[in-house]
């Protein structure tokens, strides 16, 4: 195994991903950041240097478990303190299993700034995939919006609630198309359709050859179904794990899932084909976003000669939920999955107000970070930086609770109380979705788990019944995520194995939802976590440990 080591500086720069001239976070001058390209086993080595002037930064890799190195996750307030300005701080981590993740920052709503990336693991020498193909590329897909993350972040918590809306545009691997006409800001030159940085991204195939496409979702809002025009995509690969080959027109991401696809270029070779992305789960007024997958050796930027498709409705359900039924795990990969567990967590989401403004809640409690990262707190006693009442295992009264109307009572506490996990215990999840604070609406999330795998083991229509949906859960081929939906008025059941000594975030991983109290966080064998590194300390109560 190697060690391979990144020089890294964020800074904002003047950019236009969708030839909108805006803000954006770069990594060593690009957003998308560079792609980490790794062999399993590997250390990876990060010296990122925070060049942000006057903003912290934090960076989360997103699908790496960080066995034994807890306080490398990169979650600000739960596994370290921010790095502040002008500061460098060491990540070191060793990439155990071959697949597709994705990094991106963890510090309020700045991953939606530009800070994010790919990171691709290969299987170790000699080993090979369940499938073939010519060529690997990886391609990530985003939503952007012009207003900058501290505007959004102020609106979502004043009174009035001002919400986010929809965004500007769709970006494919960092690039889309805002229509300037539809802006005051063509005339100064701010909107610019002619700048080359925001060309469409341009996917050259030779006719005949099989590429496998890591797609990854890091949206701030979208849940999005990406297609390539008149080409089928085999899915292979789910968040790092095989999956039993099915074949689709159009495939559904969810942000903060990984997805590989083999596509065949086995149509007409002498024009080019539109790669599209729409917006789906909300109805919304976002244009779709646009690609051209070129045929060599006809111009890149040759147009297609037909109209894109026009995608699926936003508001079929059924197809997206048939979609995550339509995951299982690869035959010959199949991981044994626990048959019982140990304990039940029954997450109700639900939208609430407190003090006026409107939050998202698990059970009643609105999720907010300490100031003291929970991992120096537990590890070093320090439990007077959170509150000690353990958030409830299942809302009190979920009996009687009416998914398919508004929250009856509106109000919420919010609190930075965690779940404690008995380690090396089983841990099955139900994520139960409801009605919004609006009359006939539920949301689709994506919940994202860190430092774990967890295995699907069911989706349900409806409210969760205890006692009967168990037995129907698929303990025989569950896939194995990081993350996962869970559709407007539907459950998902998770189970995970509490094996990580750490302290772990779960949360939606769309970026206002988690603002706004979305998530929960786990604690489990915090005794096995060994000397942590003073580097992730410096912040609320933690400067204490640091030597003057
Ligand atoms: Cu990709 Cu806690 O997030
Ligand atoms: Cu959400």
């Amino acid at each position: 195994a190697k060690i391979r080591h990144y020089r890294w500086e964020v800074k904002y720069e003047f950019k236009s991903p969708d030839c909108y001239r805006k803000l954006v976070i770069t990594i060593n001058g690009k957003s998308p950041g560079p792609t980490i390209r790794a062999q399993q086993g590997d250390t990876i080595v990060i010296d990122l240097k925070n060049g942000l002037l006057t903003e912290n930064v934090a960076i989360h890799w997103h699908g790496i478990r960080q066995i034994g190195t807890p306080w490398a996750d990169g979650t600000e307030g739960v596994t370290q303190c921010p790095v502040l300005p002008g500061d460098t701080f060491r990540y070191k981590f060793v990439v155990d299993r071959a697949g597709t993740y994705l990094y991106h920052a963890h510090y309020g709503m700045q991953r939606e700034a530009g800070l994010y990336g790919s990171i691709q693991v290969a299987l170790p020498d000699g080993e090979n995939e369940p499938f073939v193909y010519d060529y690997d590329r990886s391609v990530i897909l985003n939503d952007w919006y012009h207003r900058s993350t501290y505007e959004q972040a102020a609106g979502l918590s004043s009174v009035p609630f001002v919400w986010v809306g929809d965004p500007q545009s769709l970006l494919i691997e960092g690039r889309g198309r805002f229509n300037c006409s539809r802006t005051p800001d063509v005339a100064s030159g701010v909107c610019n359709m002619t700048n080359p940085e925001c060309s469409p991204y341009v996917f050259t195939v030779v006719p005949g050859k099989t590429y496998r496409l890591r797609i990854g979702s890091l949206t701030a809002l979208a849940a999005l179904s990406f297609e390539i025009e008149g080409h089928n995509m085999t899915v292979v690969e789910a968040d790092g794990h095989y999956v039993e080959p099915f074949v689709v027109k159009n495939l559904y991401v969810y942000s903060g899932e990984t997805y590989s696809v083999l596509v065949t270029a086995n149509q007409d070779p002498t024009r080019n084909y539109w790669v599209v992305t729409k917006m789906v789960s909300r109805n919304n007024t976002t244009p779709n976003g646009f690609g051209i997958f070129n045929y060599y050796p006809n111009h890149p930027r040759r147009s297609p000669p037909t109209v894109p498709p026009s995608g699926p409705w936003w508001n079929d359900v059924d197809a997206r939920v048939n979609q995550s039924l339509a995951i299982k795990s690869h035959r010959d990969y199949v991981h044994p999955v626990p048959q019982t567990s140990d304990r039940v967590i029954i997450l109700l989401n639900t939208q609430n107000r407190i003090n006026g403004s409107v939050k998202w809640s698990i059970n009643n409690v609105s999720f907010t970070l300490p100031h003291t990262p929970y991992l120096v707190s537990l590890k070093h006693d320090l439990l007077h930086t959170f509150e000690q009442t353990p958030p409830p295992d299942v809302i009190n009264g979920y009996e009687a609770y009416d998914i398919n109307i508004a929250p009856p009572n509106v109000n919420a506490t919010s609190s930075n109380s965690l779940y404690r996990l008995k380690f090396n215990t089983t841990v099955d999840i139900i994520l139960q979705n409801a009605n919004t604070l609006n009359v006939n609406n539920s949301e689709t999330h994506p919940w994202h788990l860190h430092g774990h795998d967890f295995w699907v083991v069911g989706y349900g229509d409806g409210k969760f019944n205890a006692s009967e949906d168990p037995k129907r859960y698929n303990l025989v081929n569950p896939i194995m995520k990081n993350t996962v939906p869970v559709h407007p008025y539907g459950w998902t059941a998770l189970r995970f194995v509490a094996d990580n000594p750490g302290v772990w975030a779960f949360h939606c991983h769309i970026e206002s939802h988690f603002y706004m109290g979305m998530g929960v966080v786990f604690e489990e064998g915090i005794e096995k976590v060994t000397k942590l590194p003073s580097s992730i300390m410096g912040c609320g109560d933690t400067r204490r440990f640091i030597k003057p």
